[in-house]
């Protein structure tokens, strides 16, 4: 049972705090690359583990993260104007390029500029998503390089909606997967329902599911084991990478990766990032294009890029949950997967009071996760390297099949999750 001194270890991310340490040790996910999709296009605002930060693309289309308050008299930089290589505050017209270094100074006859510097973060772009590193200079990572950012860009997407509750909470939604076949419950076969089809889905609808999990050097991967018929076993096998990542398989019959970063926008607020890359050369469908380009439905976010990714189905409407499909179609009542999941998460409260939890097996993986986690506050405050920030991810896929009652589905599950290269599959 954890305390709420642990609790606070665990979800609390500002620059300082046990967690706000461990997250800068990596790689963060800031925006879509459309987002920032021309030079010297407008400047947008990031807020990222309690720090409010602006971001803009240069005249030679590298990309500049700054701190969002001018290190003058603080205005907003989010109001500059994006000029040849650099960004220019509009109250007295000091500018700053992508290093921070403060390159002019409107209102100075004699200008001090090269004394002058602000906050700024390196960034890098991959896989149509920019990343942002947070952490000290000399212990950057390796690039962010995860295997569905290498495939082609025509068969990858990236969505992302706010989820307004700790960072914790919704990355232990994702990773519980005993939820999966309740919480998405579909009652009677609707096309127009996004929660699961029972027909289709027949197979994970026969009872509970247990769970076998493994630590690895990144994290852990983890297996979803459900029985189905005529004595066939369903597996569904994940990955978790340190610190916020899942990998998941997309469900029967598709070669696909999905899967999540859970990002802390500060300690009450996430980023969640929903990707999916397919690797049957598949180019995206006219769904996927629309949620690539932030309109549509989202995957039934229902979410508006000009409002800052926030959904319309939140806290304060209950979801917009609907009494009569609750009866009748889905076992919520919400629409969509993701607000399903996004729904219980929040309903906790903006952080969840973990020393009134009663938790069980099935919430192993939960448990897991805080552990790694706490580990690795702890082996950063003795210097040592925390888990997932050396590249050990870049070539996973998640996996899974049915199998029969005497087939070994583990060795098979791991050649497809590590098949690239051989691993020790004990560690
Ligand atoms: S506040 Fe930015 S230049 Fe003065
Ligand atoms: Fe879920």
């Amino acid at each position: 049972m954890t305390d709420i001194d642990d609790n606070a270890r665990l979800t609390l991310v500002g620059p300082g705090k046990p967690m706000g340490k461990l997250m800068r040790c990596y790689w963060m996910p800031i925006l879509m690359s459309w987002e920032l999709a021309e030079a010297d296009a407008p400047p947008v605002r990031v807020r990222l583990l309690g720090e409010d930060l602006v971001a803009f693309r240069a005249t030679d289309g590298s990309i500049g993260l700054l701190d969002e308050y001018c290190p003058h008299r603080r205005a907003s930089l989010f109001l500059g104007r994006n000029e040849e290589n650099g960004l220019r505050c509009v109250y007295h017209g000091w500018k700053f390029n992508t290093e921070g270094q403060c390159v002019h100074q409107m209102n100075e006859p004699n200008s001090f500029a090269d004394k002058v510097r602000t906050t700024s973060y390196p960034t890098a772009e991959i896989g149509g998503v920019v990343w942002a590193y947070l952490g000290p200079s000399d212990k950057k990572p390796p690039l962010p390089k995860f295997d569905w950012t290498q495939v082609p860009a025509a068969q990858r997407t990236v969505t992302k909606v706010v989820q307004e509750c700790n960072w914790l909470q919704a990355l232990e939604g994702g990773l519980d997967s005993s939820h999966f076949s309740i919480l998405h419950r579909a009652l009677r076969d609707n096309p127009l329902q996004e929660g699961l089809e029972p027909k289709k889905w027949a197979i994970a609808l026969n009872g509970p599911t247990r769970l076998e999990l493994e630590p690895t050097d990144y994290g852990y991967r983890y297996f979803g084991i459900r029985s189905g018929k005529d004595n066939s076993v369903y597996v569904r096998g994940y990955h978790f990478v340190m610190p916020f990542t899942q990998l998941r398989p997309p469900g029967p019959g598709r070669k696909q990766v999905h899967g999540h970063f859970w990002v802390p926008m500060d300690d009450h607020n996430t980023m969640v990032w929903n990707f999916y890359a397919d690797y049957e050369g598949n180019p995206l469908t006219e769904k996927d294009e629309e949620a690539l380009a932030g309109r549509g439905n989202n995957y039934g976010s229902h979410v508006d890029p000009k409002d800052g990714f926030k959904s319309i189905r939140n806290r304060s409407n209950d979801w917009l949950i609907d009494r009569a499909m609750q009866k009748t179609e889905t076992f919520t009542g919400i629409d969509g997967v993701n607000q399903q999941d996004r729904a219980v998460q929040e309903s906790m409260g903006l952080i969840v009071d973990r020393s009134k939890e009663r938790l069980g097996p099935s919430d192993r993986a939960v448990v897991a996760t805080r552990r790694l986690l706490r580990e690795a506050t702890e082996a950063l405050e003795k210097n040592e390297t925390p888990r997932g920030v050396d590249a050990t991810y870049y070539d996973l896929l998640p996996a899974e099949g049915v199998f029969k009652q005497d087939e070994d589905w583990h060795a098979k599950l791991i050649a497809a999750m590590y098949p690239k290269k051989e691993r020790d599959v004990t560690m």
